[in-house]
């Protein structure tokens, strides 16, 4: 067995910096639920995100925007639940900490108090800086997110790339030295040029994890739904599947449908 996979102990933010010094990827994956959480942390999972993303792949919606500051309560408070090891870290939806500082300490605060999480993530650089300050200043860690940030989908009008063009290179450098600087514990970098993300991790001391940033960061994420092919609509690029429980979902249900019908399901094993 590989030797990250008999580690029991409790992942923490040190423990996270200790892995990007000793050179070991991170594996961290979305869930938004009691049963898949504990499904994931049993297979050795080192940080499970509650994302917004759950707007998309639980609620149905196009964007993240509309996930409550309540609804993420809820997801985390039933994730939180079925974990044992990984670090659970939620993010703080849209409109819960642009606002003013203060406006985003409640936010966090919330989030730890009521559903035990351990960290939270907030998506932006210089224009959030104060707001991040503050969560800190209240020893709640913070995980940042540069690059493709979903919550500002209606600025950027496009889900393209970002950071092709140098200037935004440069501000998103800038902005990732700014995150370690004041104390955030890691970094997201979603869909930039992997030469960009790579310069990044090499320039900064706090672990790097991308989506759709290559291979040269310090680890990976990806929204569970995509990568277990429940939600087949989505495919880009960096996306890799490792199962097609679409089907396999599919078929079961077909089957018991079917079973239902021609009166084999319940057979007499099956009833008292
Ligand atoms: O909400 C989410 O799932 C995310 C990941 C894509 C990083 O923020």
């Amino acid at each position: 067995m590989a030797n990250y996979l008999q580690d029991q102990r409790k992942v923490t933010t040190h423990r996270l910096a200790e892995m990007k010094q000793r050179g070991e990827k991170i594996a961290m994956l979305t869930a938004y639920d009691y049963s898949m959480a504990r499904l994931i942390d049993e297979a050795g999972m080192d940080v499970i995100l509650v994302g917004d993303s759950a707007s998309n792949v639980m609620a149905g919606n196009m964007t993240t925007l509309p996930m409550t500051l309540d609804q993420m309560i809820y997801h985390a408070k039933s994730v939180v639940k079925g974990v044992k090891r990984a670090l659970v870290v939620c993010d703080l939806p849209f409109g819960s900490y642009q606002g003013n500082s203060k406006e985003a300490l409640a936010s966090a605060v919330r989030i730890m108090k009521e559903s035990h999480a351990e960290a939270v993530k907030m998506e932006g650089g210089s224009e959030i800086r104060e707001s991040i300050e503050r969560v800190l200043c209240a020893g709640i860690p913070v995980m940042g997110h540069l690059g493709l940030t979903p919550q500002s989908i209606n600025k950027f009008g496009t889900y393209a790339v970002r950071a092709k063009e140098e200037a935004e290179a440069n501000k998103l450098i800038e902005d990732a030295q700014m995150l370690e600087e004041i104390g955030c514990f890691a970094l997201v970098l979603e869909k930039i040029p992997a030469t960009l993300a790579t310069r990044v991790s090499q320039e900064v001391n706090i672990p790097v994890i991308g989506i759709g940033a290559g291979g040269g960061v310090d680890g990976q994420v990806l929204v569970m739904h995509d990568m277990l092919g429940i939600n087949k609509g989505f495919s880009p690029r960096f996306l890799r599947r490792y199962a097609d429980l679409s089907t396999i979902i599919n078929d079961a249900v077909a089957h018991y449908i079917d079973d239902v019908k021609t009166s084999d399901f319940p057979n007499e094993k099956e009833q008292y």
